[in-house]
């Protein structure tokens, strides 16, 4: 149990005297904490699905466009892999019967899938799911287009 208080006056001037003391330790410790909160701040803003705010891919072609931004997860031969996450088989894929499906996860993402056709043009998109759907055992050779792709884009 505390004492009751007798002398109102002196304790209300110590109470508010080392209100005032934490006030400015708190402050300090904010202050410091600035530099590393704005940090974290860059670094949530680095991890948006963009994954570089303006960056765009500039291959051309499946093979190219492929190996730069799929096979990094999806393996060179398109089979996946399993470690730190899980990366799923293309290879003889029948997922990818459908050629809208595809175009869907590669232009909105699908959970662990970030949604690298953001970075890409309609044509870049479309080039790079046909290159897929007839590699790697695939033989899916009804070609989705830019115009597919535009369709499937998230409203912006
Ligand atoms: C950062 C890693 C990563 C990159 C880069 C990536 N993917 Fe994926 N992809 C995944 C993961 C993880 C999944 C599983 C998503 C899920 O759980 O539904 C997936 C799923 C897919 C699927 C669905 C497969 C199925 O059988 O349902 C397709 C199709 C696909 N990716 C194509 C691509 C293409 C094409 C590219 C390049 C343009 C690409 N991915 C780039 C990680 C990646």
């Amino acid at each position: 149990m505390r004492p009751i208080q007798t002398t109102p006056v002196k304790s209300n001037l110590t109470i508010s005297g080392s209100r005032s003391a934490v006030a400015a330790v708190l402050g300090l410790a904010l202050m410091s904490l600035a530099p590393l909160l704005a940090h974290a701040d860059e670094e949530a803003r680095s991890r948006s699905p963009a994954l570089s705010p303006g960056f765009r891919f500039t291959e051309t072609t499946g093979e190219a466009l492929f190996a730069s931004a799929c096979q990094g997860c999806h393996m060179p031969d398109g089979k996946g892999a399993v470690g730190a996450g899980t990366y799923p088989s293309l290879a003889k894929d029948s997922n990818l019967e459908v050629g809208n499906y595809p175009v869907h996860v590669v232009v909105r993402g699908q959970r662990a899938m970030p949604p690298v056709g953001a970075m890409m043009s309609d044509a870049q998109v479309a080039t790079v799911v046909n290159y897929v759907r007839t590699h790697f055992g695939n033989e899916y050779r009804d070609a989705v287009s830019a115009e597919d792709v535009k369709l499937a884009r998230p409203e912006k």
